[in-house]
């Protein structure tokens, strides 16, 4: 279970623009994760999880925007329930432009990688 090819598989780069805007667009309105887009440029957003994932997924070499890491620094905590809730979100999407099975895993293999430095939890 790999990303090589992902990019090809579900139809190029423009494919998965269109599968990302429709992931935002689901993120936005969402209950749980929707307060963190307020106020930003969502184009901007996509644009930068759009070359992420391509350097992601192997289908060019290299990632020009900000660091992940960097990215979300200004942003209020990420805490697990909104990471999962974004998987779910995602997972969703995935289905619905009928990626195949072994992809969307792959896919969320990638994104999950990302939980531990992204997931602020609570000091207990
Ligand atoms: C619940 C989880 C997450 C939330 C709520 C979230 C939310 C956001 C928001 C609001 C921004 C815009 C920041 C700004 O305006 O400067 C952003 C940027 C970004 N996010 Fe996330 N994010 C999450 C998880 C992830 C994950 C798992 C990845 C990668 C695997 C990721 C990749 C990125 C990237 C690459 C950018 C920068 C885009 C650019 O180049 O400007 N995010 N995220």
């Amino acid at each position: 279970m790999s990303v090589r090819g992902l990019v090809d598989r579900i139809g190029g780069p423009e494919r998965l623009r269109e599968i990302l805007r429709d992931f935002y667009a689901k993120m936005t309105v969402d209950p749980i994760v929707g307060f963190f887009f307020a106020g930003r440029d969502l184009e901007k957003i996509i644009d930068g999880q759009w070359g992420f994932l391509m350097r992601a997924f192997g289908a060019v070499e290299r990632f020009h925007g900000k660091n992940p890491l960097v990215a979300h620094k200004e942003l209020p905590p990420i805490l697990r329930g909104h990471f999962d809730r974004r998987l779910r979100l995602l997972e969703e999407t995935l289905r619905a432009h009928d990626v195949d099975g072994d992809d969307i895993a792959a896919w969320i293999k990638v994104e999950n990688g990302f939980r531990k430095r992204l997931v602020q939890e609570h000091p207990e």
